[in-house]
């Protein structure tokens, strides 16, 4: 028995040897030749993670929309572990809005989102941008919520004959000058309007 124990000891200990030792997690800025990895990772990440948290069509809608190249202009950084990129992020110019955060599947809960999120509050605080804003998808919710952003507004935006739910919410970055927070509350009434605009128009 205490033979077996033994075995079984130096075996594990052995198999523990062999799992990745340097699991450190580096962010940085992404290259052309990560196009399709991203493309991937933000199709499985919907596939996988958000599909508790949205209908058969509305799953469809969104598998369907993040099926290409992302076009908008922006600054992607992916995370990667050990060379492999396992995440990324973007920051909408002119850099108050987040335009994506996907993790892929096999490494969620792990930290990466978090590490992403806050390589874009950086560079947010870098351009001087007091506030950052995002449209987070009900899966993302608690993630944006422990990362200490507010609630303003749930909402519903169309997509491919079908609406996805919403909600849009902030995080105050730097304290600001007066003429920041008129534009700050000029920002926030342009989100507001635009948010009922498409609730009139669509719904
Ligand atoms: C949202 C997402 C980016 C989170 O990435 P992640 O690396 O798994 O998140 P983290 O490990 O950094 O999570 C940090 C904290 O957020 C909260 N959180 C994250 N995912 C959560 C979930 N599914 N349910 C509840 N809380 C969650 C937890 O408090 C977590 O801390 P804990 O693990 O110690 O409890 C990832 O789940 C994802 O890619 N989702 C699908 C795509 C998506 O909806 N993207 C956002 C578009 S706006």
């Amino acid at each position: 028995m205490v033979k077996q124990i033994n075995a079984y000891w130096k075996a594990s200990r052995y198999l523990l040897m062999q799992q990745p030792i340097d699991e450190k997690i580096i962010i940085r800025l992404a290259k052309p030749e990560d196009r399709d990895i991203i493309v991937d990772i933000q199709f499985n990440a919907i596939k996988t993670l958000s599909a508790k948290d949205y209908n058969y069509r509305q799953l469809n809608a969104l598998l369907r929309s993040k099926s290409f190249y992302r076009k908008a202009k922006e600054i992607t950084f992916v995370a990667e572990i050990n060379q492999k990129v396992v995440g990324f992020a973007s920051l909408l110019y002119p850099f108050n809005t987040i335009g994506a955060i996907f993790v892929d599947p096999n490494f969620a809960r792990r930290k990466i989102g978090t590490k992403l999120l806050q390589r874009l509050e950086q560079e947010a605080i870098t351009n001087r941008i007091p506030i950052l804003w995002v449209s987070a998808s009900l899966t993302a919710y608690p993630f944006y919520k422990a990362n200490g952003y507010r609630t303003i507004i749930k909402s519903n935006f169309p997509l491919y004959s079908t609406y996805i739910p919403f909600i849009q919410m902030k995080k105050r970055l730097l304290l600001v000058t007066r003429e920041e927070r008129l534009r700050e509350a000029y920002q926030f009434f342009a989100v507001v309007v635009v948010t009922t605009l498409i609730v009139l128009l669509f719904w």
